[in-house]
């Protein structure tokens, strides 16, 4: 049996004092919330400490949204995976289609992060998916299957969560059909070597589609970003029937 990851990305949002008051009304809501599931909140950088004092003694995991691949150096503007572990994050997102779009991240780029992130400790969770205009263009599965191929190259499978995030459903309310979703997992995890890599769905993930996206038998989790704001929201998707 594959574990259920649960992960919200927080993105560019909350600052300390918005953190503490979304753990307030969120970690009460989880004292029913199965034992097997996995709850992660990947938050920005400077939320990473005041965090990692609030969830200790809690279920709940921390992530972090990037990692460069240097052990250290002069690299302005970075975080190293040893500077993550020592505050006590445990997951990395890694590869994410903003940073692939807006920063300049390559498949190169991406495995170096990867090995990195494997090499001190940290679990990764790679994102890949298409555009619309790949979609409709019928290069979807191609274009996956080149990300897989290139970002996972000496990647260890036995550490690691993949997150399918189509472009076009991020942040749109267009959320991709499960049953596409479905198929588009099933088709990432027959290129894996490791079939107990979870792979999770991303994009437009709601407390209205949650039930539909985790009773899909080849999804094992989702990431979540503007619904992981609310506790509310992220409540009930991690509290998913
Ligand atoms: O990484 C999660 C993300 O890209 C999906 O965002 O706001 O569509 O849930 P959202």
């Amino acid at each position: 049996m594959r574990k259920k990851v649960l992960a919200g990305n927080w993105k560019m949002f909350k600052t300390q004092a918005e953190s503490e008051m979304f753990l307030k009304g969120f970690l009460p809501t989880l004292e029913e919330t199965p034992e097997a599931r996995e709850i992660i909140l990947c938050v920005p950088f400077t939320d990473l400490n005041v965090l990692s004092r609030n969830l200790h003694g809690s279920r709940v995991q921390l992530g972090a949204q990037n990692v460069h691949w240097a052990e250290n150096g002069a690299y302005t503007g970075e975080i190293s995976g040893e500077m993550l572990t020592e505050i006590g994050v445990r997951y990395v997102i890694i590869g994410h289609s903003e940073r692939r779009q807006f920063f300049g991240e390559t498949d190169e780029t991406v495995n170096l992060r990867l090995r990195a992130a494997q090499k001190y400790g940290l679990t990764p969770i790679l994102c890949v998916g298409e555009t619309k205009q790949q979609r409709d263009a019928g290069e979807a599965e191609a274009l996956i299957s080149m990300q897989l191929k290139k970002d996972l190259v000496d990647v260890d499978q036995s550490n690691l969560i993949i997150a399918y995030e189509p472009i076009w459903a991020i942040g749109t309310g267009d959320t991709c059909e499960t049953k596409e979703a479905n198929y588009i997992i099933g088709m990432i995890r027959n290129q894996l070597t490791n079939q107990n890599v979870p792979i999770q769905y991303g994009g437009s993930v709601k407390p209205n589609n949650i039930d539909e996206i985790m009773a899909q038998p080849e999804i094992d989790g989702v990431l979540v970003g503007g619904a992981s704001l609310e506790a509310d929201s992220f409540a009930r998707i991690v509290n998913y029937q």
